[in-house]
């Protein structure tokens, strides 16, 4: 981003003086390449090769050596080779082992990412930031470990960002990009869904706001760190009064931190969501349809946003509106929000009743757009890739696998644990039809989801 541009010139300044004076002083100025701080680009993912987590890879290959069709197996193993997060879902994941379920560590992660760094080529490996004393206040499927407290939030702090800084910020390291995206969720609870009492008193005691300034502050410090904001999905914050009101607050509390706007390097939409690139044939929200427009049906509930192409292009213009630098990159997960299959309608229905003609038109299968614990008919979407064309307004930095195709969004049954996971009515299929029965916790392993994923990938998977 350019203000932060600016602040790394003021740095190779304040160096090439150092340097001058050195000489003149006779001294040998001896800098090796590799302890160079390197440049913070404007985009991390461009020209990079993307970090493939094999924990990942592993749970892959779990599911294809029990998958009797070959052909389906065959396309399970290609999507080993796709980059996915590392969530660091709790404490434990920073240090990996018995207390992260087995898991790599962070420093285990960027070692295996330098191991395998390409000569000239840089790396980037996208972590998520999950941890939020309170998390996930306005559902259950992932409540966290830390409390909303200010206990809880002092070991957020100390324990948790801390820790992983202290990792990030090792020397060696600086040749890998590191995204992080930082606590889904956290913020759009505060917007929208403050008549849940846990987010209003999430919202009321300010904890959140700290903790996400903190990592923040933390985590912007180091120059080979990428910051990118969680901000909810088209069919959560879609409806223009929302998307005003949150750009509101994330420019709030953004302005809050040590480096201002400058400590964000973008935001990211539809983590862990469905809600799909794009609606190739209802591309106009204001086009009438028998009892009127097309976003004013019982599935849109007008909100004008039908898919994440066009809720990137409205929130970045609506940041540029608000101060943000234009440079600011929008990113989305398409990890499972491609709806192929047979479901998938191939041409615009030709209805003149308006929600006949959305429903039969859509790409989107779910019953309703609220849905998002294990969506039944949900396929793979697109590949993660840089700078993916076709969006020029959209400002995207990248296509990214941020939820693991295959973990679970949580369960509806009581599963005792020792994460604070809760069973969520949203996960249950008696209460919430078009939720997968059968689900494990949130984050772990469900190979009937996996397989149904891969089956109605969109692009399929080849
Ligand atoms: C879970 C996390 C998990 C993540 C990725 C979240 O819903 O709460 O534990 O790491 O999903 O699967």
């Amino acid at each position: 981003m350019s203000y932060r541009g600016n602040r790394r010139r003021g740095l190779a300044a304040t160096l090439a003086m150092a340097t001058v004076a050195a000489t003149l002083l006779g001294a040998a100025v001896h800098r090796p390449p590799a302890h160079r701080p390197p440049a913070h680009v404007d985009n991390p993912f461009a020209g990079a090769s993307f970090y493939v987590n094999p924990d990942y890879a592993r749970l892959v290959e779990g599911s294809a050596a029990r998958t009797a069709d070959p052909a389906l197996r065959a396309r399970m193993r290609a999507v080993k080779r796709h980059p996915t997060a590392v969530w660091l879902d709790r404490i434990g994941a920073v240090h990996g082992g018995a207390a992260a379920g087995g898991r790599k560590s962070l420093a285990q992660h960027l070692d295996l990412a330098l191991a395998r760094k390409k000569p000239g080529r840089p790396v980037v490996a996208t972590f998520v930031v999950y941890d939020l004393p309170g998390r996930d206040c306005a559902a259950q499927a992932s409540s966290g470990e830390l409390p909303l407290t200010r206990a809880g939030l002092e070991r957020y702090r100390t324990e948790y960002i801390d820790a992983i800084a202290e990792v990030l910020a090792r020397p060696k390291y600086r040749g890998v990009r590191v995204a992080t995206v930082i606590e889904p969720d956290g913020l759009p609870n505060l917007v929208t869904n403050l008549s849940d009492p846990e987010c209003a008193q999430a919202q009321s005691s300010g904890i959140q706001v700290e903790a996400i300034r903190y990592a923040l502050d933390k985590l912007h410090a180091i120059p080979n760190v990428y910051t990118y904001l969680d901000f909810a999905h088209s069919g959560w914050l879609g409806w223009d009064s929302n998307l005003t009101q949150t750009v509101r607050l994330y420019t709030d509390v953004v302005e809050g931190t040590a480096s201002g706007l400058a400590s964000v390097d973008g935001l990211v939409t539809n983590v862990s969501n469905y809600t799909p690139l794009a609606e190739p044939f209802l591309t106009d929200p204001d086009r009438v349809v028998g009892e009127g427009p097309v976003k004013s049906s019982a599935f849109y509930g007008w909100n004008g946003h039908f898919d994440e192409a066009d809720f990137t292009r409205s929130v970045h213009r609506e940041l540029v509106a608000q101060g943000w630098p234009a440079s600011t990159g929008m990113v989305v997960d398409t990890s499972r929000n491609g709806w192929g299959g047979p479901a998938r309608p191939t041409a615009e229905s030709t209805s003149t009743s308006l929600d006949a003609y959305v429903d039969e038109s859509r790409a989107d299968r779910r019953p309703r757009r609220a849905l998002w614990c294990n969506v039944a008919g949900a396929g793979l979407g697109e590949p993660p890739r840089a700078v993916p064309a076709g969006y020029p307004d959209s400002h995207l930095d990248a296509f990214l696998w941020v939820k693991p195709p295959g973990e679970s969004d949580g369960a509806g049954d009581d599963i005792p644990n020792g994460e604070g996971k809760r069973p969520d009515p949203m996960c249950d299929p008696v209460t919430t039809p078009g939720a997968l029965p059968g689900a494990p916790l949130a984050g772990h392993w469900f190979h009937e989801q996996f397989s149904m994923l891969v089956t109605n990938a969109y692009p399929p998977v080849s």
